[in-house]
């Protein structure tokens, strides 16, 4: 979501003048976008500020201000005392304001001619969404972000999006279509679509028509008609929002990849319940088995937390069990770590470090082994790959598998941006080595031409 948001402040910017630069000494403006998910995250933004405070002196020095802002979700929940600890920071903004970034860079230029102490805030979260208010998406390469959804209302008792992100918000079907196809036009084979939430999804069909709400079964379905549009996938979601439309559409939308990343946190019902998270493991189970008859391809990735306040050796040994059953192919794994606000830093039975780092070894090692026997079961197959960037060596183009998997290959440069059989040679534990697997393109080939004389008569 960050990734998009930053790409938006760009498509923002682009529209009072600002262009990217990859050199931070030629910036007459510096963007730090936070993430307040993990204490860890947060950290990172003051020694990053140090480091930029630096590049505001030299070029002060060189008659050239800077403007540095501070965006996103840190922004958000620290507010005015980002200026107490850094006040040559001059804008902080929150993720629901970067819409007004032209007016607060304004601002912060006059602010910089008077030398006026104070910074400019703007962490509200406006009744009219920012969507509104921003330019059309530019180009962002051939797998492009686009968010449907933000904010949410759930509530677990570890997470602070409810407050960073604030309340959920789901945007018009109309203005999704809208933005997908210019994002198709202008270049990209697949969408991911975003929420922090995604699959509670309810947006109007129409503006026009208030009343017409659809879910995002109906959504996948609506944005599959966009011609040229050849893959979709959407994170994340939540397992009590996985209606049986949307398990439906995972059959019906082709070109929705057959890889779910479907955080679960916990494989305890204890600890789920703890959590706040409204689900049991009965009903995870549930899910994967009705996804699994709909499409049979069909895999999953999670996020888990360890060392949940009061998770114990058996509620650990829970969560092993049911990675073992599930076998995720990728996942992301974090130590429990305290939110300020949120209800589980306040929880008695804190899990000390020492347990935290061993819980999260032990994980670790077991989903590592998950990806790899899934990497070597993929070996000598033949999948479809969208090559969407050049690798390391020369000659060399990196893509996608549809289970996400990095593909690395010798192919020409041509085959960039296109999706392309690929047999499966090699492999890490995180990626894939291939080679083109020309017999089954030249077999599509062939079938593309002859499908071109259809309608033709002898
Ligand atoms: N501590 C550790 N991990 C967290 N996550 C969210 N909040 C916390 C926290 N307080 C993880 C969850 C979530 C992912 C985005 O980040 O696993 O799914
Ligand atoms: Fe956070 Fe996801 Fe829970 Fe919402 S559903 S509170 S975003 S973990």
């Amino acid at each position: 979501m960050n990734v998009y948001d930053s790409d938006r402040m760009i498509d923002v910017l682009a529209s009072v003048g600002y262009s990217v630069t990859e050199k931070p000494n030629n910036a007459d403006m510096l963007i730090i976008n936070t993430c307040h998910i993990r204490e860890q995250a947060s950290e990172k933004l003051f020694s990053e500020l140090g480091r930029l405070r630096n590049i505001k002196i030299e070029r002060q020095n060189a008659g050239k201000p800077t403007i540095i802002a501070v965006a996103g979700c840190v922004a958000q929940a620290a507010g005015d005392e980002i200026f107490n600890r850094a006040p040559y920071v001059d804008i902080v903004l929150g993720p629901q304001t970067y819409h007004r970034l032209p007016e607060m860079v304004l601002q912060a230029i006059e602010r910089n001619k008077k030398t006026v102490d104070k910074g400019i805030i703007d962490v509200e979260f406006p009744i009219k969404t920012k969507f509104e208010f921003l330019p059309n998406a530019a180009a962002k390469g051939f797998s492009a972000f686009l968010s449907v959804q933000e904010g949410c209302n759930k509530f677990c008792t570890f997470c602070v999006v409810p407050y960073t992100r604030g309340p959920e918000y789901s945007r018009p079907v109309e203005d999704i279509i809208f933005e997908a196809n210019n994002l198709v036009r202008n270049g990209a084979k697949e969408l991911i679509l975003l929420g922090q939430n995604v699959n509670a999804y309810h947006g109007e069909k129409t503006k026009s028509q208030p009343g017409t709400e659809a879910g995002l079964g109906y959504l996948l379905r609506a944005l599959a008609e966009i011609g040229g549009l050849e893959r979709m996938r959407y994170i994340t979601s939540h397992p009590v929002d996985m209606d049986d439309d949307l398990i439906a559409a995972h059959r019906e939308v082709s070109i929705l990849m057959p890889l779910l990343h479907l955080p679960v946190q916990s494989g305890s019902n204890h600890v789920l319940k703890k959590m706040n998270r409204r689900h049991k493991i009965e009903d995870y189970y549930r899910i994967s088995e009705k996804l699994l008859a709909q499409r049979s391809d069909t895999r999953f990735s999670s996020d888990f937390i360890v060392g949940f306040p009061g998770e114990s050796d058996e509620d650990f040994e829970d969560t092993l069990k049911l990675v073992r059953q599930i076998k995720f192919i990728q996942s992301y794994s974090f130590k429990y770590s305290k939110r300020p606000g949120t209800p589980g830093a306040l929880m008695e039975n804190q899990i000390s470090e020492k347990i935290k780092s061993e819980r999260l070894d032990a994980l670790q090692g077991l989903l590592k082994d998950c990806q790899t026997n899934f990497n070597q079961d993929s070996l000598n197959t033949v999948v479809p790959v969208l090559f969407d960037r050049r690798g390391k060596e020369n000659g060399q183009l990196v893509g996608r598998s549809p289970f996400m998997q990095p593909v690395h290959v010798t192919a020409p440069e041509h085959y960039l941006g296109q999706i392309v059989n690929v047999k499966l040679v090699n492999t890490t534990s995180t990626s894939l080595g291939g080679e083109i697997d020309f017999k089954s393109e030249l077999e599509q080939e062939t079938y593309n031409t002859d499908s071109n004389f259809e309608n033709s008569q002898i």
